[in-house]
C-alpha cells in the first residue's frame, strides 16, 4: 500500500490552506450559527478553505471518498482511501482574531488511517505522520516528553460545544484533571492539542464528543511519535467514537486515573 503521493497531495494542500486562513485572520464576514445554540458556529472561511483542499483531492485522486467537516463530497463509492478533512480547527478562536487554529488532514486506506498532516499557519509548524513511518514536525523526527509522573505533566482538554448539558462529565472529569496535573491548558483546536502530545509539549490530552476530523490526523500523530491514544477505559481508540485519551504513553494509566468518574 502506497500513501506517499496523498501525504505529499495532503502536505501541500494544508499549507495552502492554512495560508489562506492566516491572510484572512479577523476578515471574517459571515459567522453563521450551526446547531441553533450559538456555540458552534462556521464562517466562509472554513468553507473557502474546505473548497481549497478538497478541490486539490478531486483533481488528482477523484476516486476517492472524502469525509470533511463542512460537508464537501468526493467518490461514493471509494478507490479504499478516504480523506478526513477539517479546513479549519479552532473556529470559535478564529473569530476572534485569536491565533491558535490549524488545518487537519487524515488519510484512511481500507479503514485505517495511514497518513496524517496538521498545519499551523501562524507558527509555521507542518505535523506530518506515515503509519509505520513516525511522526515529524518541519521535517525533523519528533517524540513524545519521558515525563512519567501526573504531578509533572501539562495537560489539555477541549469542551464540547454542549457543554451546559455537562455531557459525560465533562466537568468533573476536568476537575479530577485539575486536582492531580500539574497544569490543565484549553487552547481550542484539539488537532494542535494532539499535534503537541505528539512533539512532547504537552503529557496528556482528552475530550468528549469529538468527530472523525478533528483526531484522524493527531491520533496518528500521537502513536506514530510513541505516545498512546485510547478509549477513556483504556480500550482500542476510534476516530468515529466519542471519548479520546491521548498521552506520551508512560503517564497513559495515570491521566485515565485523573478522568474516571462514577
Ligand atoms: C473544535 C476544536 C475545539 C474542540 C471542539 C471542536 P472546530 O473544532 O477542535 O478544540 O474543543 O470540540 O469542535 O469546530 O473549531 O473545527
Ligand atoms: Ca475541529
Ligand atoms: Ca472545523
Amino acid at each position: 500500500m502506497n500513501y506517499a503521493s496523498r501525504l505529499a497531495l495532503a502536505i501541500d494542500a494544508a499549507r495552502e490552506a492554512g495560508s489562506y486562513l492566516a491572510a484572512n485572520l479577523g476578515k471574517v464576514r459571515t459567522i453563521t450559527d450551526k446547531d441553533g445554540l450559538g456555540k458552534n458556529v462556521v464562517t466562509e472561511i472554513d468553507r473557502n478553505s474546505e473548497e481549497m483542499i478538497l478541490g486539490a483531492i478531486r483533481k488528482h485522486f477523484p476516486g476517492d471518498e472524502i469525509l470533511a467537516e463542512e460537508g464537501g463530497k468526493g467518490a461514493d463509492p471509494g478507490s479504499g482511501y478516504r480523506w478526513i478533512v477539517d479546513p479549519l480547527d479552532g473556529t470559535t478562536n478564529y473569530t476572534h482574531g485569536f491565533p491558535v487554529f490549524c488545518v487537519s488532514i487524515g488519510i484512511e486506506h481500507e479503514g485505517k488511517v495511514v497518513a496524517g498532516v496538521i498545519y499551523d499557519p501562524n507558527l509555521a509548524e507542518l505535523f506530518t505522520a506515515g503509519l509505520g513511518n513516525g511522526a515529524r514536525m518541519n521535517g525533523s523526527p519528533i517524540r513524545v516528553s519521558a515525563i512519567d509522573a501526573m504531578s509533572r505533566s501539562l495537560l489539555v482538554t477541549g469542551f464540547p460545544y454542549n457543554i451546559d448539558e455537562n455531557p459525560d462529565k465533562t466537568i468533573e472529569r476536568f476537575i479530577g484533571a485539575l486536582m492531580k496535573a500539574q497544569a490543565v491548558r484549553r487552547m481550542g483546536s484539539a488537532a494542535i492539542d494532539l499535534a503537541y502530545v505528539a512533539c512532547g509539549r504537552y503529557e496528556g490530552f482528552w475530550e468528549v464528543g469529538l468527530h472523525p476530523w478533528d483526531v484522524a490526523a493527531g491520533a496518528l500523530l500521537v502513536t506514530e511519535a510513541g505516545g498512546m491514544v485510547t478509549d477513556f477505559s483504556g480500550g482500542p481508540c476510534s476516530i468515529y467514537a466519542k471519548d479520546i485519551a491521548a498521552s506520551n504513553s508512560v503517564v497513559h494509566a495515570q491521566l485515565l486515573d485523573c478522568i474516571r468518574v462514577s
